[in-house]
């Protein structure tokens, strides 16, 4: 199922609870695809950042060329939400007339701390991401940060959307405030504050054309996370009580979102004939996984077995994408 959606699709995310295998997962299919001959960018949005542990060497925001055909990226949500405020900062001090300087300061503050921020930037970077590897990748592979978070951060357009168009709402409301007054007669009050009429006509189209990129640029994104032709997303969980709880949840938040899930990885399967102890473990993960078969009958489902090694380097990831074919 993995290998086949990884083959079939241009982009595949990989979402879950934290420890349950994501990025092993992710880095693991995204190598098995470089392999067949196909160029891919590995992308991981989880701010524990564990590609480059994978690698053994750094990995950072621009992609780093980590095997043949295969790049690696990692997205920091603090930096990429920092960088993202510091560029909207100057792009608005820009474009805003200069007796609204100290509305943009506060705005910006203010977005310092708006719950969404960091998913926002992120969901914005991530779409650069993806927009950018359209011609040089043919699979973008993404390790998702843990799971709340992701179809938070996939609900976000319209939410990212309302948060720039409060500024331009505001200087709407400034500018009628000038209007107001130039027809009580002080005529050259909208010319000082926003410049001559031309100027301040193409400072406004300016802003507007800034706010409508950034729009388009999620509605694009959201638009490809939803066509289930060219993306898949699929969840990885291990066989125990709350990733299962949570997959259901996650499951249920991704379709709220109009995002369909392509399947179900089981990761770190206890093997059922390696003594006492774990056969019990097998069984009681067994009972787990009967709850996920009634919760999502529907869902094709992968299972992975607890390998006994370390899951460090090419080797290691190729020992266990193996597996993703016998099952
Ligand atoms: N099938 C597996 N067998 C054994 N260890 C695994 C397996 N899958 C992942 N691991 C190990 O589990 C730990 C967490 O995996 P990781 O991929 O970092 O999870 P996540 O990205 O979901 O937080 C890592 O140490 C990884 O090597
Ligand atoms: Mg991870």
């Amino acid at each position: 199922m993995l290998l086949t959606l990884a083959r079939e699709r241009r982009l595949l995310l990989v979402g879950g609870k934290g420890g349950v295998g994501k990025t092993t997962i992710a880095a693991a299919t995204a190598l098995a695809m470089a392999r067949e001959g196909r160029r891919v960018l590995l992308v991981s949005t989880d701010p524990a950042h564990n590609l480059g542990h994978l690698w053994g060497r750094s990995i950072g925001p621009d992609p780093v060329r980590v095997e043949a055909g295969l790049d690696a990226v990692e997205l920091d949500p603090q930096a990429v939400a920092d960088a993202h405020l510091d560029s909207v900062g100057r792009e608005l001090r820009r474009l805003m007339p200069p007796h609204l300087a100290g509305e943009v300061d506060k705005h910006l503050a203010l977005s310092r701390e708006a719950p969404g921020l960091h998913e926002a930037a992120l969901l914005e970077k991530l779409a650069q991401t993806i927009e950018g590897a359209q011609d040089s990748h043919d699979l973008v592979v993404v390790d998702t940060a843990p799971s709340g978070h992701t179809a938070r951060l996939l609900a976000l357009p319209e939410m990212m959307a309302a948060w720039t168009d409060g500024l331009l709402l505001r200087r709407k409301r400034a500018e009628r405030f000038t209007t107001a007054l130039s027809n009580l007669g002080a005529r050259d009050v909208e010319d000082r504050v926003f410049g001559a009429g031309g100027e301040s006509q193409s400072r406004d189209q300016r802003i507007r054309q800034v706010l409508l990129q950034r729009r388009q640029r999620f509605e694009r994104l959201r638009e490809r996370l939803a066509d289930m032709e060219s993306t898949a997303f699929v969840i990885v969980l291990t066989a125990e009580r709350l990733p299962v709880l949570e997959t259901i949840e996650l499951h249920a938040q991704l379709h709220k979102a109009g995002l369909a899930v392509g399947g179900l990885v089981i990761n770190k399967r206890s093997p059922r004939d390696a003594g006492g102890f774990l056969a019990e473990r097998w069984r009681q993960e067994s009972l787990h996984l009967d709850t996920l078969q009634q919760q999502l009958p529907d869902l094709e489902r992968l299972e992975l077995p607890l390998m006994p090694n370390d899951l460090v380097g090419a080797e290691a990831l190729v020992a266990l994408s193996v597996q993703f074919a016998d099952a």
